[in-house]
């Protein structure tokens, strides 16, 4: 199956060839923190990894991570030796004060927090937690391209932050690491790439110009574009994952720790134009926000122009339904929801407000290639489905 169709609305952005050629633009990496210690990792989770090195954190110390999470935040802490005791998010995404009050003992020496698909974090009231608490804040951007909060830049506040670049750009790798206080700053054992990785990157950044409709003479064979729009073309049960190009892979992988972001993302990411990008980014977020907010039933969960943010996703709350992703994604759209990332050792039962945002909030692709028809099949696609 994979290799032979594609989404008609993609979760990631395009990779027009252009951007693999030479350029006399060539601009910096993007810094979103800008004077604070940066380091490139393979992926942001190794990024978390090595920040745990930073500051100085010693395997059986806990660390307190929201339950509502991806697996790859808690994986590295285990694997960094800590112990990883989970602590309830509100249903709006914002941290439970109380419930984290009532998880820190001796033992806890850190608070992971996270930037849901844009719904903000309270940055100030967590620092002044930790401050109290004598703990580290680590400030988790994963889902954010970069931008200000009001309490000021997206991963400046936290003792440390990460980001992850490959969601938001053609690229296959790419996560950062934020020494907020110099202090903090620990140097990597960096290890080289293994050769065959590299052709593997090589292999993706290709496929990833070869789905682009901006090269349609490089568009032969199975991964000709179909002609928008048409119904998407996805796997047999609906569900799985036809293909596309920047995987998602949920899998910690501790021979890869030591791996810096290879050359060929850095490259690209040398190549692309950061304003544009958010720009686009935030049009399009205020086109859903607008067609979606009036729908019955669901409600954009981020509030969109509160902040100067740039996310990942577009996520939606369907209040009564479980199913509206699964249902996009049969009709082309590469919707997607958290309920397949959660840690085997979280007890869920224990949580019902993060079973909740597990079960109903749905992620919207929302990336800088979308067009407006590609937006407006979206929305008028979810209209249909409700
Ligand atoms: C909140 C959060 N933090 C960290 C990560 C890890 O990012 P990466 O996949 O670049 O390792 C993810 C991955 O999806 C995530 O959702």
């Amino acid at each position: 199956m994979i290799g032979c169709m594609e989404f008609v609305v993609s979760r990631d952005p395009r990779l027009p060839i252009h951007y693999l050629f030479p350029s006399r633009s060539r601009k910096t990496q993007p810094d979103p923190v800008i004077g604070r210690a940066t380091s490139y990792h393979f992926w942001a989770r190794n990024a978390l990894f090595h920040g745990l090195g930073s500051l100085g954190l010693n395997p059986g110390d806990t660390v307190l991570v929201p339950a509502f999470h991806c697996s790859t935040v808690v994986e590295p802490i285990r694997h960094y030796g800590c112990e990883v005791i989970f602590y309830n998010v509100h249903r709006d995404g914002v941290v439970d004060f109380e419930d984290l009050a009532r998880k820190v003992d001796s033992q806890v020496k850190a608070v992971v927090a996270i930037h849901y698909f844009g719904v903000l974090q309270p940055l100030q009231k967590i620092r002044e937690f930790c401050h109290h608490h004598h703990l580290f804040f680590i400030e988790d951007c994963a889902h954010l391209f970069m931008g200000e909060s009001r309490e000021g830049p997206i991963g400046s506040v936290g003792d440390i932050s990460i980001f992850s670049w490959r969601k938001f750009l053609p690229i296959y790798d790419g996560g950062m690491l934020v020494c907020n206080h110099a202090q903090y700053q620990r140097a990597v054992p960096w290890q080289g790439l293994s050769g065959w990785f590299q052709v593997k990157i090589v292999k993706n950044l290709l496929e990833k110009c070869l789905s682009d409709r901006a090269t349609p003479r490089l568009s032969i064979g199975p991964n000709q574009r179909t002609e928008f729009p048409v119904q998407g073309a996805v796997s047999h049960d609906g569900v799985g994952e036809p293909f596309h190009v920047n995987t998602h892979v949920p899998e910690f992988d501790a021979s890869q720790l030591n791996w810096p972001m290879s050359r060929w993302s850095r490259y690209i990411t040398e190549h692309i134009d950061v304003s544009k990008i958010m720009r686009k980014r935030q049009e399009h977020s205020s086109i859903l926000s607008q067609a979606l907010g009036e729908l019955p039933g669901i409600r954009p969960w981020s509030k969109a122009g509160e902040h100067r943010v740039c996310a990942w996703a577009f996520p939606i709350v369907v209040e009564h339904r479980t199913d509206l992703h699964v249902e996009l994604r049969k009709r082309g759209i590469q919707a997607f929801s958290w309920s397949g990332v959660i840690h085997p050792t979280l007890d869920l039962a224990a949580f019902s407000d993060a079973k909740f945002l597990y079960e109903h909030v749905v992620l919207l692709p929302n990336h800088q290639s979308l067009t407006q028809s590609e937006l407006h099949f979206m929305i008028d696609t979810v209209k249909g489905v409700l």
